[in-house]
């Protein structure tokens, strides 16, 4: 058999294997830089095709889900590879692989997460888009061809730049991109008590209350999570869709 065939062949087979039941992810970079994505399965869940890659401003890569996969994709930002020693680096959402794929390594915060269950409870997907974690881009995520009348199937995230706007606590520059601001920490990772964290005696809905700070992300971004607690309008869900996750998306398109 030509390579071809034997691809077309294997398709078949992951096909049949699958059921037919698995999820294509188009990953849109819509902002005018390069952004690098990342991308973690969940414990146990089947590993990606890749685990992270370049997309340059305007580019967009289709990727191909197993069936009931979890795990986060996050976008990188400013990132270079040193000429001398090789490593990969970048002053956001760097997964200290020292390369561009990610290889089982978690973004360090502060970064902008999609969340995904796929094949959940009741055979439900549920996505999310997390500011838990700070915020380094805007990000959504939004479905496509989702079963009708199965889940909400919204858009998910957070369209809006907060780099520029975020409280002076909280905010992350670097001398080369001047003070604009490259991310915007969480404030439980800027201040660290239990109370911005909502661990210890708040770690519970009821005790851990939004903090200022979580109003001014909930205000910006209404449909993602602004602190851990912050389920009831953040996790979405949808049956049978596959999902179209932009950075840097128009902002009238949420
Ligand atoms: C990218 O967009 C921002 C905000 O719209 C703008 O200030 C900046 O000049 C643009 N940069 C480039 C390289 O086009
Ligand atoms: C490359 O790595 C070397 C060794 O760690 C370091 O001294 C140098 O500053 C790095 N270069 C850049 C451009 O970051």
């Amino acid at each position: 058999m030509g390579l071809a065939k034997v691809s077309s062949f294997l398709l078949v087979i992951l096909f049949l294997i699958n059921g037919g039941s698995s999820t294509t992810f188009t990953i849109v970079n819509q902002c005018n830089y390069t952004v690098w994505p990342g991308l973690l399965s969940g414990a146990g869940t089947a590993p990606l095709p890749t685990t992270g890659f370049q997309l340059s401003s305007s580019e967009s890569r289709l990727i191909s889900i197993p069936a009931a996969w979890s795990g986060r994709i996050w976008g990188r930002t400013l990132c270079n590879q040193n000429e001398t020693t090789g490593r990969f680096t970048c002053v956001t959402g760097d997964c200290a692989s020292s390369q561009i794929e990610c290889s089982g390594a978690g973004a360090i915060p502060p970064a902008t997460l999609a969340e995904f269950t796929l094949n959940g409870a009741e055979n439900l997907d549920f996505y999310d888009v997390s500011l838990v974690d700070g915020y380094n881009l805007p990000m959504t995520i939004v479905p496509n061809g989702g079963a009708n009348g199965v889940g909400k199937c919204n858009t998910a995230g957070c369209a809006a730049d907060l780099n520029g706007v975020c409280p002076e606590q909280l905010k992350v520059t670097v001398e080369a991109a001047g003070t604009t601001g490259v991310a915007c920490k969480s404030a439980c990772e800027a201040f660290g008590t239990p109370e911005f964290c909502c661990s210890g005696a708040f770690g519970t809905p009821d005790t851990c209350k939004p903090s200022e700070y979580a109003v001014f992300f909930k205000n910006a971004c209404p449909t993602a999570y602004s602190y851990a607690y912050d389920d009831g309008t953040s996790t979405f869900t949808c049956s049978g869709a596959d999902y179209v996750i932009t950075f840097c998306p128009s902002v009238s398109s949420i």
